[in-house]
């Protein structure tokens, strides 16, 4: 079972923590460029490895907060899932992680949230997470019941810049603390998913749906299976919708195409597909999503019945929100049991489902996976010579924890800056910068 909830602003992806299905040893992926990856078990003081051979570090690199344990630990396959880190209002409103020497790059993070009743106050929490300057999640109280007994997992691609840390920021609504069970970073390719082009490189591309067709949940966290950027691919079938007949189809052979510089999409994609069970059929898709913001949609294609082997024998529509984009025919493009994708940005969405609709011209249509992220531009950050002062400052002060005087002194402009500084932004709109103290 899996399910996929949206909560008021920026949620996204849901993974059940009762989906995990594989017991056995994965071997361990090496990521672009370095095999780089981190896994941080928030709440433990341990480091420990997991049953997919992943290296847990012990909770480290945050700014306060306190420790605790899910209250029904034994429901919760994972180590990682069963403890966390909260940030009670002691410690500020604002709390960050931040994780030190990362060479820049693009990121997938990857973060695991529970609430579990864990504090015995029945209340989850209302709180927004930003990486660097950005906001990107919002959790707000109540959570539906599920998501607080089970938890979540979120990701996101997001680029590291010269600063060379990532810096993922906690921000308490009211008085309520934020809490977080496990943060993950995966270095992933610069130039993926077209990134020069796509938002010139400083979007953030938040999760709304990973589908692997025809198959069920698997990658780095959830099978024995790899994906070079950590990515996990959730079962189409719970997103379904249409009256045409589904079938799943998966074949063993060798998909070329695959494992490719620089999205690196693993072959395993490209092997299972759904396809609708008479000629001429539909396949449609729902993924629900926040309206005004615009989507970046990557459909994935292979040809992997045996029977296709000519032009002309499969060809159908993409729709997407009744749009029709395009005519695709796999064969014609890449031949059979090769890997073909397709992706289109959807501007300024103004309604909260998104529908990607595939009609047969010629047979029925076929998919093997689905992506869907938000493009959230990159807010502007302090200038870094203000942001190490200010550090100074902080440290020379003795500024109390409470203050909560952490990450970006002025950023995100959604939220408070440091307490007693004023902020605006620069003359030419990049930056921020402190008018006040
Ligand atoms: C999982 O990985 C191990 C170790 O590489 C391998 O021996 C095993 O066959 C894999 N299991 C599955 C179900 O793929
Ligand atoms: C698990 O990881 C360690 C090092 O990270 C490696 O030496 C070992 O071979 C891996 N084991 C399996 C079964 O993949
Ligand atoms: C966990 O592993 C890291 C990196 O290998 C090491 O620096 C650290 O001392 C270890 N922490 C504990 C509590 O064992
Ligand atoms: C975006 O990133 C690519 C690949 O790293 C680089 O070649 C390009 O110059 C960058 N473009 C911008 C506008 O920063
Ligand atoms: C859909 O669009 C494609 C490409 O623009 C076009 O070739 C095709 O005829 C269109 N389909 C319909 C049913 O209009
Ligand atoms: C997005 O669409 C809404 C109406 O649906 C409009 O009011 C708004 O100005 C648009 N925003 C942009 C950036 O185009
Ligand atoms: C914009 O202004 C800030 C602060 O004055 C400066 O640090 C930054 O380099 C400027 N950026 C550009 C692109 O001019």
């Amino acid at each position: 079972m899996s399910l996929f909830h949206t909560l008021p602003i920026f949620l996204c992806i849901i993974f059940f923590t009762s989906t995990t299905t594989s017991t056995t040893l994965p071997p361990s992926s090496p990521s672009f460029p370095s095999g780089l990856s981190y896994h941080i078990d928030c709440g433990s003081p341990t480091n420990s490895t997991d049953q997919f051979n992943t290296t847990w570090l012990s909770d480290r690199y945050f700014s306060g907060g306190a420790t605790g344990i899910v209250s029904e630990p034994l429901r919760f396959r994972h180590g990682h899932e069963k403890t966390l880190r909260f940030f009670p209002i002691s410690s500020g409103k604002k709390n960050c992680y931040t994780i030190p020497n990362l060479p820049p790059s693009r990121y997938l993070l990857r973060t695991f949230v529970v609430y579990d009743n864990y504090d015995g106050r029945s209340h989850p929490p209302s709180f927004d997470v930003a990486i660097a300057a950005t906001v990107v999640f919002s959790w707000r109280s109540p959570w539906p019941q599920s998501l607080a007994r089970d938890g979540a997992y979120a990701d996101l691609f997001a680029t590291i810049t010269a600063s060379s840390e990532a810096l993922i920021c906690f921000y308490s609504f009211a008085t309520d603390p934020p809490v977080v069970s496990s943060i993950e970073l995966f270095a992933a390719d610069p130039a993926s998913y077209d990134a020069a082009a796509i938002g010139k490189n400083d979007s953030v591309l938040v999760n709304y749906g990973r589908l692997s067709c025809g198959s069920k949940q698997w990658g780095p966290g959830f099978s024995n299976d790899s994906d070079r950027f950590g990515r996990s691919w959730q079962s189409d079938s719970d997103f379904r919708t249409g009256r045409s007949k589904v079938r799943a189809m998966s074949t063993r052979s060798r998909i070329s195409g695959t494992e490719q510089k620089p999205n690196y999409f693993p072959e395993k994609l490209y092997q299972t597909a759904a396809t609708a069970e008479e000629g001429g059929g539909v396949l449609e898709y729902e993924l629900s999503v926040d309206a005004k913001l615009d989507y970046l949609v990557w459909l994935h294609f292979a040809e992997i019945e045996e029977r296709v082997r000519r032009v002309g024998e499969r060809v159908f529509d993409v729709y997407i929100n009744d749009d029709n984009l395009t005519r695709v025919d796999i064969y014609k493009q890449v031949g059979g049991f090769a890997a073909f994708t397709w992706h289109h940005t959807v501007k300024n969405l103004s309604s909260s489902v998104l529908s990607v609709k595939l009609v047969g011209v010629v047979g029925a249509p076929l998919i093997c996976g689905i992506e869907n992220y938000a493009l959230v531009p990159s807010d502007p950050s302090t200038v870094p010579e203000q942001v190490v002062a200010m550090k100074a400052l902080k440290d020379s002060l003795r500024v109390p924890e409470r203050m909560g005087w952490n990450g970006d002194p002025c950023a995100p402009t959604n939220w408070d800056a440091w307490e007693g500084v004023t902020c605006r932004t620069s003359k030419n709109n990049t930056a921020l910068v402190i008018s006040q103290m």
